[in-house]
C-alpha cells in the first residue's frame, strides 16, 4: 500500500479496496468529533486550502468543519470572481502560490483533469472535490460510509445508480468503487444519459453484474440502494436538450410502497425535483445523514494525507 502522507486523492482508482476501508473505519472513530461530542486537535497548526472555480456548499462546507473540528485553520475561495483568476492567471500558477499558504489543497474545477494537472505543480497533497463530469473520489468515500454504516457491508448488495449518469461525476467514482466491493449494479438513466461505455467495461471486467434501464419503477422493488442524482443542467452543450430530460425521474411515496422495508436512498445533493420532500419522513431516506457524514470521512482523510494519527 502507498504512504497516505502526502498523496494527492484524484480518482476512486488511486485508492485499492484495503485503502477505502482503512478509511472508513477510521472515519468510524471520527464520527463523535464530528458531532462535536469530543474534542481533537490533531490538526492544530496545520492550513486547508479550498479553491472552488465551481459552486458547492456540502463539499466546501463539511471539508472546513472537518479541518476546523481537527484544530486546524482554512483559506481559500468559493467563486473565482475576486480572485486573479480573472486577471488570466493559470491554474498552474494559482496552485504554485497556494502551495506557500497552505498544507493541503482542496480543488473543484469545471474541467476534468484539473486536479491531475494541479497536482503536478505541487508537492502538497491535492484531493479532487470535483473535475467536470470526471471524478468526485471524497464523494464516494462517504457514500461507501453510508452504505456500510447503514447496511452493515457493500458487499453482495444491489445498488442501482439513477439520472443522469453520463455526466454526474459522483456517480462515475461510485460505479468503480462499487466493483471493488461486489455490488451488483443497475444503471438507471433517461435515453441519452447513460453511463459512458469505457465505465461499464471497467465495471464488467470485475466481474460485477451490471444490468441498464430507463423504467426506475423496475428497479425499485429489488434495489438495496436507491442512488438517485440530479440532471447536471450546467454540463448540457444545448439548453433544449436538457428540457427533453428534465424531470424524467421522480421518487415519490406511491413509487417506495414497492422498495423493501429496508432499501435506502441516498442522493449526493443538491436535489431538484427527484426527490419528493414527502420521502425525507420515511425511513429510507438517508441522505441528509450522507451529507453529514461528509464531515467524519473528510476528517479521516485529512489526517491521512497529512501524516497525522
Ligand atoms: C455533487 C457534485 O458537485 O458533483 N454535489 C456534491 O458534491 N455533493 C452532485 C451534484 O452537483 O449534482
Amino acid at each position: 500500500m502507498a504512504s497516505w502522507k502526502g498523496r494527492d486523492i484524484l480518482s476512486i482508482r488511486d485508492l485499492s479496496r484495503g485503502d477505502i476501508e482503512l478509511v472508513l473505519k477510521a472515519a468510524r472513530r471520527m464520527a463523535p468529533i464530528a458531532e462535536g461530542e469530543k474534542s481533537s486537535k490533531s490538526l492544530e497548526g496545520k492550513i486547508l486550502a479550498t479553491l472552488f472555480f465551481e459552486p458547492s456548499t456540502r463539499t466546501r462546507l463539511s471539508f472546513e468543519s472537518a479541518m476546523i473540528r481537527l484544530g486546524g485553520g482554512v483559506l481559500g475561495f468559493s467563486n473565482v470572481e475576486g480572485t486573479s483568476v480573472q486577471k488570466g492567471e493559470t491554474l498552474a500558477d494559482t496552485v504554485r502560490m497556494v502551495e506557500g499558504y497552505a498544507d493541503v489543497i482542496v480543488l473543484r474545477h469545471p474541467h476534468e483533469g484539473a486536479a491531475r494537472l494541479a497536482a503536478e505543480f505541487t508537492e502538497r497533497p491535492v484531493i479532487n472535490a470535483g473535475d467536470g463530469a470526471g471524478q468526485h473520489p471524497t464523494q464516494t468515500l462517504q457514500d461507501l460510509y453510508t452504505i456500510w454504516d447503514e447496511r452493515g457491508k457493500i458487499e453482495g448488495l444491489n445498488i442501482a445508480l439513477v439520472g443522469d449518469l453520463k455526466y454526474g461525476r459522483t456517480v462515475h467514482s461510485i460505479a468503480t468503487a462499487l466493483a471493488g466491493f461486489g455490488a451488483s449494479l443497475t444503471l438507471v438513466s433517461p435515453p441519452g444519459l447513460e453511463m459512458p461505455w469505457e465505465i461499464v467495461e471497467e465495471v464488467k471486467a470485475t466481474g460485477t453484474p451490471v444490468s441498464t434501464t430507463h423504467r426506475l419503477e423496475d428497479v425499485v422493488p429489488t434495489a438495496d440502494v436507491l442512488y438517485v442524482t440530479r440532471i447536471q443542467k450546467e454540463r448540457f452543450p444545448d439548453p433544449q436538450e436538457y428540457q427533453k430530460v428534465a424531470g424524467s425521474y421522480r421518487v415519490d411515496l406511491p413509487l417506495l410502497r414497492e422498495a423493501k422495508k429496508d432499501m435506502i436512498v441516498l442522493h449526493p445533493l443538491p436535489r431538484v425535483t427527484e426527490i419528493d420532500p414527502a420521502v425525507d419522513r420515511t425511513p429510507h431516506a438517508k441522505y441528509f445523514r450522507q451529507a453529514f457524514n461528509a464531515v467524519p470521512v473528510r476528517m479521516a482523510l485529512l489526517e491521512m494525507v497529512l501524516g497525522v494519527g
